[in-house]
């Protein structure tokens, strides 16, 4: 256990001998818990169509420079089946909050990725309707992902305002999909503006409350086409409190991260890569992460699923990720994940 105080003294840290025993700390348990598979998670885009209108994402439906997309069922399923030919043990299928994407749609669309493919079905699909959720389950979707983004209520409101008379409650969601029988993924943006170190530091402690299955964390990226990504600020900071988006930062809450969920399943993220496309992937899986999401969003989709600028491998085909992460994987010393990947818990490892 480590509490809040604790954590954030990690996140000041800054003498390299510290540091270094951090990012040892991490990997040690990552070994430990996880072991040296890492498990790919083929990521499909299915739509770039969103109804809201977050400070920070380049989706929001105020930005008018993107082309928008929803994907066809078809299309889909294509992604998927060739998601199980690269020896991907998931597909994860993503999008903004896009009304076209409609509950029954979407139950059609992941009983027939359960039937045709062996994959685990992650859905990635916004805040949706309980009754939603419960149909998908129902359809035979193994896994959900929502960030909270930040744990810091006024701040969260002020980035991400809320639906005309419908409050976000994320946390409530989360609860709502882990009852429904989901393992549920959570995560947060590192270096939000306003985000201060002692709010970086309760994200951390919420994911070792929260008993999450999935853990997922990026830099924050400025977005020319949002609010926070050209000059508003949700609120005033000293300099010498906000929490810097540099690559450093994001590999310490990765690293906190797998040492507060020792055996939660944690990638190494696209922002990270973006932020450093050389050896971000690397440093994420050295310390502490133990899956990888490739882009599998054909294109021209992928181009226009622009959450943020100059996403990693944006130009390459759905096939050209998985020589590059091999290579880098083996190259770490670490093997491909086989299957779905699923969390294995503390209790069972340790029986
Ligand atoms: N920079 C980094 N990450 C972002 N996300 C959204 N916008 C940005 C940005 N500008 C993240 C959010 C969201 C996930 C799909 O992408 O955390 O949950
Ligand atoms: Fe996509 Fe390397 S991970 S090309």
């Amino acid at each position: 256990m480590m509490d809040v105080r604790e954590i954030e003294g990690w996140l000041l840290e800054s003498a390299p001998e510290c540091l270094a025993a951090l990012w040892a700390q991490a990997d040690a348990v990552r070994r430990r818990w996880v072991g040296d598979e890492v498990h790919l998670r083929g990521l499909v885009e299915i739509s770039n169509r969103c109804v809201r209108a977050c400070a920070y994402c380049g989706l929001r439906a105020q930005n008018q420079g993107l082309i928008r997309y929803t994907m066809s069922a078809g299309e889909i399923l294509d992604c998927a089946v060739r998601a199980a030919e690269l020896g991907y043990g998931t597909v994860v299928l993503q999008a903004g909050e896009d009304p076209a994407l409609r509950a029954d749609r979407v139950a059609r669309i992941v009983r027939r990725i359960k039937s045709h493919t062996p994959l685990a079905v992650t859905l990635s699909l916004g805040e949706r309707s309980d009754a939603e959720l419960r149909l998908w389950r129902d359809a035979g979707a193994d896994r959900y992902l929502l960030r909270f983004e930040t744990s810091d209520q006024e701040l969260y409101r002020k980035i991400h305002p809320d639906l005309p008379g419908r409050a976000s409650d994320r946390m409530r969601m989360l609860r709502y999909l882990r009852d429904l029988g989901y393992e549920v993924g959570s995560g947060v943006m590192i270096g939000i503006p306003g985000q201060d170190y002692g709010s970086l530091a309760r994200d951390i402690a919420a994911f070792q409350a929260m008993d999450l299955d999935m853990i997922g964390v990026g830099p924050y990226l400025p977005h020319p086409g949002t609010p926070l990504g050209t000059g508003w600020l949700p609120r005033r900071l000293p300099e010498s409190r906000q929490v810097p988006a540099t690559v450093e930062m994001a590999c310490k809450v990765v690293a906190l991260a797998r040492i507060v969920r020792p055996d939660a399943n944690i990638p190494s993220t696209t922002a990270l890569a973006t932020l450093d496309p050389e050896q971000g992937r690397e440093l994420g899986l050295r310390r502490g992460a133990n899956v990888f999401m490739p882009n599998m969003t054909p294109q021209p989709y992928r181009g226009a699923y622009e959450i943020y600028p100059n996403k990693a491998c944006i130009y390459e085909e759905a096939r050209a990720c998985r020589p590059c992460l091999e290579k880098r994987i083996l190259g770490l010393g670490r093997t491909l994940g086989r299957g779905p990947g699923g969390r294995t818990r503390v209790e069972e490892i340790s029986k």
